[in-house]
């Protein structure tokens, strides 16, 4: 048999070998509901915090700060719902065209309900039109931005650094996705926090953990 070249790891991954060992006595043996009142459940409950407790280590994070989700897209909705619902009503959210639509139909919904949405156009090589992005952010009242590092399909990577400095001035918040694979820039640190990275959605499984690392930690910082 002629052996698979997978080429599609933007998409998804295999899961480590360490990582399906750590995890197969919760498949097979220690199964009980973390949130159960019973002892079964409480042991698990105390591995999930020291899970959370491990994550927030790793990426020099408050345990408070990691949020467990079943996946990319149930964080984005979670991140992009519970942004907006606090900067109020007159908030415009800033996307991009491309983005996935675990980012989409959230934005799209929150346009039927009445916000005023930018998805920003790209050029034709599928990077990040600058001007249509800096034309976005001049509109007034209070941004949310959501934007991927890479784009799932054709593996751009978006310059978030650049679009941190465009948004110094107006001061969004920032969701950034790094659900896709990506060669992003993790100096771009420094300028996150000057514009108030505030949340971060990925899928564990395709995310490289020292850029993970990068990012949480520039959350922390704009804080
Ligand atoms: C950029 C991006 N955002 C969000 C998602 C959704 O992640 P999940 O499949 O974990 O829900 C994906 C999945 O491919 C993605 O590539």
């Amino acid at each position: 048999m002629n052996p698979v070249v997978y080429l599609d790891n933007n998409a998804t991954t295999k899961v480590a070998p360490e990582v399906v060992e750590a995890m197969l006595p919760f498949f097979t043996e220690r199964y009980g509901n973390a949130s159960s009142m019973h002892a079964f459940g409480g042991a698990i409950h105390a591995d999930l915090e020291r899970a959370r407790e491990k994550v927030a280590a790793l990426i020099h994070a408050d345990p408070s700060e990691i949020v467990f989700t079943s996946c990319g897209s149930e964080s984005d909705n979670m991140a992009i719902f519970g942004a907006v619902e606090r900067l109020g009503r007159d908030t415009t959210i800033i996307t991009t065209r491309v983005e996935h639509p675990a980012v989409l139909q959230p934005c799209r919904e929150l346009r039927d309900r009445g916000y005023r949405v930018i998805e920003v156009s790209v050029m034709a090589d599928g990077t990040l039109d600058i001007d249509a992005y800096s034309a976005a952010l001049a509109t007034p009242g209070p941004k949310f931005v959501s934007m991927m590092w890479a784009n799932n399909e054709t593996g751009v990577v978006f310059p978030i650094k650049i679009a941190a400095e465009k948004g110094r001035k107006t001061r969004p918040d920032i969701k950034l996705g790094i659900c896709g694979e990506h060669g992003g820039d993790p100096a771009s640190i420094d300028f996150f926090h000057r514009v108030g990275l505030k949340y971060v959605s990925c899928s564990p499984y395709r995310v490289p953990v020292a850029r993970l690392a990068a990012a949480q930690a520039a959350l922390r910082n704009s804080k």
